[in-house]
């Protein structure tokens, strides 16, 4: 592996602004070369929501629609993440979206490109972005969408089912808790009708839990 090419290049530090806001941050974040991931992405996708949000959510990496359109969660998994927030009685617009990694990370099969899961070291490069939203945005809780989110937020891997639902102290974000829960397109691999259903409500419920400790429903 090349230099250039290896995710444990210096990270994003060298590139996120010191106490920016949200929109500085968007515009930075641009320029970002932290690790490898930049190069075949085709642009990068910071996050939707406002400054002060109680709730931010936080997902893996874009995928192929999201680095498309350069917004985060409006492809399969962003539409199950729509109802899911829906039943939980949550509007989307009061929170704060983001991803733990910020460039589409793919393998090429002819002309399809195939997600890939972000390694530890882009979850690790890319972690500056999210230290910098979080000083920005001041959310009461972040919610960890499935284990790469919870790895990211943490600092640790954790078995998702062990820990989820529960409110965790954040261990480098003052005054923050964690709720981790299942990323949505976990809820897309399952076949079975009655399996999807229980597990859809079995999110929502960890998702009220979540909006219920920042006072946001
Ligand atoms: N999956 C994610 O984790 N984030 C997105 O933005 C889209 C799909
Ligand atoms: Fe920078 Fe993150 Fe993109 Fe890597 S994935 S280039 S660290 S924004």
């Amino acid at each position: 592996m090349t230099a250039e090419s290896s995710p444990s290049r210096p990270g994003a530090e060298h590139w996120v602004p010191g106490s920016a806001s949200v929109e500085e941050l968007r515009h930075a974040a641009e320029a970002c070369r932290g690790c490898e991931l930049w190069q075949d992405a085709t642009q990068v996708v910071f996050s939707e929501g406002a400054q002060g949000a109680r709730l931010m959510l936080v997902g893996e990496q874009p995928g192929d629609r999201e680095d498309l359109s350069g917004e985060p969660f409006v492809g399969p998994a962003g539409r199950m993440l729509d109802t899911a927030l829906d039943d939980a009685g949550i509007a989307r617009e009061t929170t704060y979206l983001t991803n733990a990694v910020k460039h589409f990370r793919f393998e090429r099969r002819g002309p399809r490109r195939i997600h890939e899961k972000p390694g530890v070291a882009h979850v690790n490069a890319c972690r500056p972005w999210l230290d910098a939203e979080v000083a920005a945005v001041h959310p009461a809780v972040v919610v960890a969408l499935g284990a790469t989110a919870a790895r990211a937020v943490l600092g640790r891997p954790v078995t998702i089912g062990e820990v989820r639902g529960e409110p965790l102290d954040a261990p480098d974000w003052r005054g923050v808790s964690i709720v981790v829960t299942v990323h949505p397109s976990s809820l897309l691999r399952i076949r079975d009708d009655a399996d999807r259903h229980a597990a859809l409500r079995a999110f929502v419920a960890d998702l009220r839990a979540a909006a219920d400790l920042a006072g946001v429903r």
